[in-house]
C-alpha cells in the first residue's frame, strides 16, 4: 500500500490534535483511503519547545522552505494568522498541493483570492474546521441544503466567549479568571482579543454567508460588538430576570441586501441558543423546505477541531477535484443606496 504524505503548518493545540487523531484512527483511515497517512514535516516557531504530542524531532522545522521542498501531497494549515500564512498557503497551492485549513481569519480576509487560486491549480482547499469547530456545518450547507432557500442563519460561533459567559454566570468567576481557563483549555485564539471583541465570530459568519448566499459583505460592513464591556453585574441581572446574554452572530437577507452582525444579545433562558453552554457552538437556520434546524456541538478545542480537519482531509482524498464556488463580496451601503434609488 502507498503513503499519503502530509505536511503540517503549526503544531499547537489543533496540530497536536490532528497528529493524535491520525495516530488513533490510522487503521480506519488506511482502510478507507487504501493508503497510510504519514506526517513528513511540521513547521513550528520553536523546535525546542515541549509539546503535548511526541514527534520525531527530525520532522520539525522552523523553515517553511523545508515544507515546500518536501514531497507532500497535502498540507494542513493550523498555524493561524494572515502573515506569513497567506504567502505559505499560496506557494503550496501553486505547487499543486491540497490544503486543509482551520484558519477563519485567513479565509475571511484573503478567501476570495485563495479560492480562485485553488481553482486555477485544480487543488482542494478545505476549511470545515474554520467554522464552529467539530460541527460539520459547512459540509451540510454545501451538500445537503442546496435546494432549500435559507432564510437566515443565527448562532453562537465562538467557544471562548460562550465559555466565559457560562462560567461568569454559573461560578461567579471574574472575566480574567475565566479567560485564563479558556486559554489553558486551548479554546482561545493566540490573541484572545479576537475572541472577546467578536472578530473570530465575524470571520466565521463571513464564511457561512459565502456558503448560504453565494456572497458576503466586506468585513468593514459587518456590525461587530464583543463581550468586553459586559460585567458580572449585567450577567447576574439578566439571569435574575430569566434571561441569558449570548454573543450571537446573525446573517439575514433583506430587500436591501445581506446584513451580518455579531453582538451580545439578551435571550429568554428557554431559547435554544440560551441553552448552549461552555465552549459549545450552535447554528440555527431555517430552510423553506426543511423548516427550522439547529446544529450544536463542541466549537473549540483540540479534538473537536482535529475531527473536522481529519474528516476534511480524508474526504478530499476520496474526491475528484471540483471547482470551489467563487467567493464574492457586495457592499452593504451600495446595496442600500441602490435599493433606495429603485424605490
Ligand atoms: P496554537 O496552539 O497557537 O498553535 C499555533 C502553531 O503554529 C504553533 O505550533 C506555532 O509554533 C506555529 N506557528 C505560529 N506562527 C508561526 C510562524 N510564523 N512560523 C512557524 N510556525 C508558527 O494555535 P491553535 O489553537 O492550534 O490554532 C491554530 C489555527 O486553528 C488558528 O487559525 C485558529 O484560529 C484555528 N482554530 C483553532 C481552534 C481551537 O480550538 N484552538 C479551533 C478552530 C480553529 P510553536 O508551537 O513553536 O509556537
Ligand atoms: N478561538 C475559537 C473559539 C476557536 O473560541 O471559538 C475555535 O474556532
Amino acid at each position: 500500500a502507498g503513503v499519503i504524505k502530509v505536511g503540517l503548518l503549526g503544531l499547537g493545540t489543533v496540530g497536536g490534535g490532528v497528529i493524535k487523531t491520525i495516530r488513533s484512527q490510522q487503521e480506519k483511515l488506511a482502510q478507507r483511503l487504501g493508503k497510510r497517512i504519514e506526517i513528513v514535516k511540521a513547521l513550528v516557531r520553536d523546535s525546542e519547545k515541549e509539546r503535548a504530542v511526541q514527534v520525531d524531532p527530525a520532522l520539525l522545522t522552523t523553515d517553511f522552505e523545508d515544507v515546500l521542498k518536501s514531497d507532500v501531497d497535502i498540507v494542513v494549515e493550523v498555524m493561524g494568522g494572515v502573515e506569513p500564512t497567506y504567502d505559505y498557503v499560496r506557494a503550496l497551492i501553486e505547487k499543486g498541493c491540497h490544503v486543509v485549513t482551520a484558519n477563519k481569519e485567513l479565509l475571511a480576509k484573503r478567501g476570495p483570492e485563495l479560492v480562485d487560486l485553488a481553482n486555477q491549480h485544480q487543488v482542494h482547499l478545505a476549511y470545515e474546521a474554520s467554522v464552529a469547530g467539530g460541527i460539520p456545518i459547512l459540509s451540510v450547507l454545501r451538500q445537503f441544503l442546496r435546494t432549500n432557500d435559507i432564510q437566515g442563519v443565527r448562532g453562537i460561533l465562538n467557544g471562548t466567549t460562550n465559555f466565559i459567559l457560562t462560567k461568569m454566570e454559573a461560578e461567579q468567576l471574574s472575566y480574567q479568571e475565566v479567560l485564563k481557563q479558556a486559554q489553558e483549555l486551548g479554546y482561545a485564539e493566540a490573541d484572545p482579543r479576537s475572541d472577546v471583541e467578536g472578530f473570530d465570530a465575524m470571520y466565521k459568519l463571513y464564511i457561512l454567508a459565502q456558503l448560504v448566499y453565494g456572497e458576503s459583505l466586506p468585513l468593514a460592513d459587518v456590525v461587530r460588538k464583543g463581550i468586553a464591556d459586559l460585567s458580572a453585574g449585567h450577567i447576574r441581572i439578566a439571569s435574575e430576570l430569566g434571561y441569558r446574554i449570548k454573543l450571537i452572530a446573525q446573517a439575514q437577507k433583506a430587500e436591501q441586501g445581506i446584513r451580518l452582525s455579531v453582538q451580545p444579545t439578551v435571550l429568554p433562558i428557554a431559547h435554544p441558543l440560551a441553552q448552549i453552554q461552555d465552549a459549545f457552538n450552535a447554528v440555527q437556520l431555517s430552510g423553506n423546505i426543511v423548516g427550522d434546524l439547529l446544529f450544536t456541538g463542541r466549537g473549540a478545542g483540540e479534538l473537536p477541531t482535529a475531527s473536522a480537519v481529519v474528516e476534511d482531509l480524508a474526504y478530499l482524498l476520496t474526491q475528484p477535484f471540483t471547482p470551489h464556488p467563487v467567493w464574492t463580496e457586495k457592499n452593504a451601503a451600495a446595496q442600500l443606496e441602490q435599493g433606495q434609488d429603485e424605490r
